[in-house]
């Protein structure tokens, strides 16, 4: 019998592809850094019973067209606004992801942006490296506060409720405006649901985590930034399309805001000329939220196990299109 032809977009660790070789027959893209072209991406399409892909492969109908086989594609990310999920679903092609995994590793890194960006840490080491330390002065890179602040966090879902838990330890007053009331968070965490309104407008630091979608698209609008404190701090670690970026310059170089924590950006990767890095008050990363060695391995594992589990007709771990596995 043929084994299922799966393709894997970016070289990953051959150790998170042990559940898939015995049962497939993989090949994959030999780079890690460099993504395989949509030409390349097309080819393989044709053929793939499964495509294991990176949140940088666009998965849309054009591609889905030309891939009669496909079943399953398996994105390691939690985010999957790469992928048509309607048209997926219309062609019976399961979606996966990897959520749960990268939760707390994720809260951590946007935490960690936010108190960089919060008690000017990027800025500082910068200082002390480039030689300008000459003298301990009493406002000397002074920042502001973490502790005792009130946090904002636009989307509590679970890595918004990590980061949610990470800010109790620091007594921060937490805010989350969500689709949804979380009433357990609320009570675990002494969280308080607020309109995105008075969230925008009370906060010290404004968080985003939620995911984009056509009502999250563009949400952080010039008149958005207009309305919030001046000393306010702005964190986006979900992506980089829920902010007008021409805007949140606007609000830097106005100095309606303090600062801003980016761990994404509209179109990815930024080059060194990106309008936001001038700014020492931005502190800019590169979409590394989940990439801690352990998480990138776990979720690597997981891509393989969902594709293991479509492809055997079984309900894989991470669907986001559920109704495809249990489809009549
Ligand atoms: C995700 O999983 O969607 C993250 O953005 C990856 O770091």
């Amino acid at each position: 019998m043929t084994k299922p032809y799966v393709y894997v977009t970016r070289r990953v660790p051959e150790e998170a592809l042990t559940p898939l070789r015995d049962f497939a027959e993989i090949h994959m893209w030999p780079e890690e850094e460099v993504p395989v072209s949509r030409e390349e991406l097309i080819k393989q399409a044709k053929k793939a019973d499964a495509l294991y892909t990176m949140l940088s492969d666009k998965v849309d109908a054009e591609l889905m067209r030309e891939a009669p086989n496909l079943k399953v594609v398996a994105n390691l990310a939690v985010g999957y606004d790469n992928i048509d999920v309607n048209e997926a679903t219309k062609r019976n092609i399961a979606v996966c992801n990897t959520p749960d995994v990268l939760s707390d590793t994720t809260a951590d890194l946007t935490f960690a942006l936010l108190m960089a960006t919060g008690r000017r840490i990027v800025e500082s080491a910068e200082y002390i490296k480039k030689g300008y330390w000459k003298n301990w002065g009493p406002l000397l890179l002074a920042g502001t506060d973490i502790h005792h602040k009130t946090i904002g966090i636009v989307g509590m879902g679970r890595i918004g409720t990590a980061v949610a838990k990470r800010a109790t330890g620091f007594d921060m007053e937490i805010l989350y405006h969500n689709r949804s009331r979380k009433e357990d968070v609320e009570k675990q965490l002494g969280a308080t649901y607020a309109s995105f309104d008075q969230l925008i407008e009370m906060s010290d630091y404004i968080v985003c985590l939620a995911p984009l979608t056509e009502e999250t698209r563009d949400l952080f609008t010039e008149d958005v930034f207009k309305r919030m404190k001046s000393s306010a701090i702005f964190i986006n670690a979900s992506r980089g399309a829920v902010v007008d970026e021409e805007a949140l310059e606007k609000a830097i170089v106005e100095k309606e805001i303090a600062g801003a924590g980016l761990d994404v950006f509209r179109e990815e990767p930024i080059g060194e000329d990106h309008a936001l890095l001038k700014h020492d008050n931005v502190v800019a990363l590169p979409h590394i939220g989940s990439s801690s060695v352990e998480t990138r391995y776990e979720m690597a594992k997981l891509v393989s196990r969902n594709i293991v589990h479509v492809l055997q007709g079984k309900e894989p771990e991470a669907i986001v299109n559920q109704e495809v596995i249990y489809k009549e």
